[in-house]
């Protein structure tokens, strides 16, 4: 019999036709987000599940599905999964790195230009009937080339972030548990700095950690205080990274200059604070959002579940130790 898998979102129909071919398929082919009890009850009988950032995959709905032996998000972060209940119960747990490396890192670069030069206000400007003339001071904004980026996390994105940033003239510091390996850091041309060396000394500061207890609040008030009067906040990793309330106070009291932001504490809601401010641009969690991309990380989430319901070693299991 073919194992049965739960499928919890809409997907790129690729996935889909690759799950058909070994899978019996429960399809909720939908952009709503199935609530929790559904979600459950749905999971009763599945052996594999694929399943979106959206979807909280905690201790409880781990419980009610006794037969399940794979999570495949569709995600390269997977802090919406209890990973330590799915480990518990021998359930191999899988993301979709790599794929979406470039596309996240450019995606980070574009909110980058777009807060340092103001683009989403002069855009309005233009759309809004107010550009009369060429002004010497309208809507000038802050040089990129020349300045320093801190990056903070320098992982795979992390690296495609600073490689961009050595193309746009910028200096480069990171922090991270340990520093690169030393080819990296001379590909890179990169500083490794202590977090709160690196917020002193950074122009722009861009989030590239992945969410979790540590991680949590990372940027909040204390750190926030560290960070230079001009310097602009970039955050393309996960909202819970920076302290939101906190976010705002500073850019209220002009304690940072701006913020691009793709994600947030408690998305879909953006603190409202954050949408009265001119000095930030604000974008729905589209970093990795291109055709190719979010295809790519539908089928490699199938394959991914796919490998483990045949008992083989997926290629992105995020648990060490999962055996082949
Ligand atoms: C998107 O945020 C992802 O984790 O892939």
């Amino acid at each position: 019999m073919k194992p049965r898998v739960l499928v919890t979102r809409h997907v790129y129909p690729a996935a889909i036709a690759m799950l058909q071919e070994e899978c019996t398929v429960d399809y909720h082919d939908s952009h709503d987000v199935l609530p929790k009890e559904r979600l459950r009850r749905r999971l009763q009988h599945a052996e594999g599940v694929v399943c979106q950032l959206t979807d909280t995959i905690d201790a409880e709905v781990i419980a009610a599905a006794p037969q399940l032996r794979v999570i495949a998000n569709v995600a390269v972060g997977y802090d919406n999964i209890d990973v330590a209940a799915a480990t518990a119960r021998g359930i191999v747990v899988t993301n979709t790195p790599g794929v979406l490396t470039e596309a996240t890192a450019d995606l980070t670069f574009a909110l980058l230009l777009a807060t340092a030069r103001r683009l989403p206000e002069a855009e309005r400007h233009l759309r809004d009937g107010k550009w009369h003339r060429w002004d010497v001071d309208l809507l000038c904004g802050t040089d990129v080339a020349g300045r320093t980026l801190g990056i903070v996390g320098l992982g795979r994105i992390g690296r495609a972030v600073a490689r961009r940033a050595r193309g746009f003239g910028m200096r480069v510091l990171y922090s991270a548990p340990r520093p690169a390996p030393d080819a990296t850091a001379a590909e890179l041309q990169a500083v490794h700095l202590p977090l709160d060396t690196l917020l002193q000394q950074s122009d722009f500061v861009s989030l590239h950690v992945p969410l979790r207890a540590e991680t949590r609040h990372l940027i909040a008030v204390e750190r926030l205080c560290r960070m230079r009067r001009h310097a602009i906040l970039i955050n393309t990793s996960r909202g819970p990274i920076v302290d939101e309330a906190a976010l705002v106070a500073a850019l209220e009291e002009g304690l940072i200059a701006g913020a691009g932001l793709d994600v947030f504490e408690h998305e879909p809601t953006v603190h409202p604070g954050l949408l009265a401010l001119p000095n930030v641009v604000l974008l729905p969690h589209v970093g990795s959002a291109t055709v190719t991309v979010r295809t790519l990380m539908c089928t490699l989430a199938a394959k991914n579940c796919m490998a483990v319901l045949r008992g083989e070693r997926p290629d992105h299991p995020v648990q060490a130790g999962v055996p082949g």
